[in-house]
């Protein structure tokens, strides 16, 4: 089930699930919406269904298969290659839960990865602000009872983008 809807800021999409198949399904479906480059807060409490979700978006971009996606709470980051309307994309799924600070997150190397073929989802990213201020977006997920889920997508505008971006003085 899914809805969408426009804020001032940006789209909104919503959608409720009962198992972490129906999860899988929405992260399929969602590819659809996630024009590269994007990097994407997942928010969550443990176990809601933050990775689940990445197996669907890994799974429609030809990526990986669901069972090939697996939590990077210690290797800090996956990294797939996939298409996306015929054009090739790098998936980067990171989870930020064990690192300490802004110096440590740096060993990363972030802004590296967000290359115009992009799509960066970041588990636990809310915790830093450098990372909640390169944000294109979050995905919410909320525990609702059992097994259900609600999932909130919020993309912001590609006008609001443009606008950060255009506050930089250009390169010529
Ligand atoms: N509706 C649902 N959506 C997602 N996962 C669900 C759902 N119902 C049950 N689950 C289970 O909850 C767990 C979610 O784990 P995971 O995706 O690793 O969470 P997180 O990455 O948020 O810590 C999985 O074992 C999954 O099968
Ligand atoms: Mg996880």
């Amino acid at each position: 089930m899914s809805s969408g809807s426009q804020t001032v800021e940006g789209k909104m999409y919503e959608f409720t699930t009962q198992s972490g198949a129906d999860t899988i399904e929405v992260g399929r479906k969602l590819v659809r919406l996630l024009e590269p480059p994007q990097l994407l807060l997942l928010r969550g409490e443990l176990g809601t269904g933050k990775t689940t979700l990445v197996k669907g978006i890994a799974e429609a971009l030809d990526a990986a298969e669901a069972d090939e996606v697996t939590s990077p709470t210690f290797t800090l980051l996956h990294e797939y290659n996939g298409t996306r309307d015929g054009k090739p994309v790098k998936l980067y799924h990171l989870d930020v839960y064990r690192i300490e600070g802004e110096r440590q997150l740096e060993t990363l190397g972030l802004d590296e990865l967000l290359t115009p073929d992009a799509l960066v989802l970041v588990e636990w990213g809310d915790k830093f602000k450098s990372i909640r201020k390169r944000a294109t977006g979050e995905i919410a997920i909320t525990a609702s009872g059992g097994d259900s889920r609600k999932i909130a997508v919020t993309l912001k505008d590609e006008l609001a983008s443009t606008q950060t971006r255009s506050s930089q003085p250009e390169a010529k």
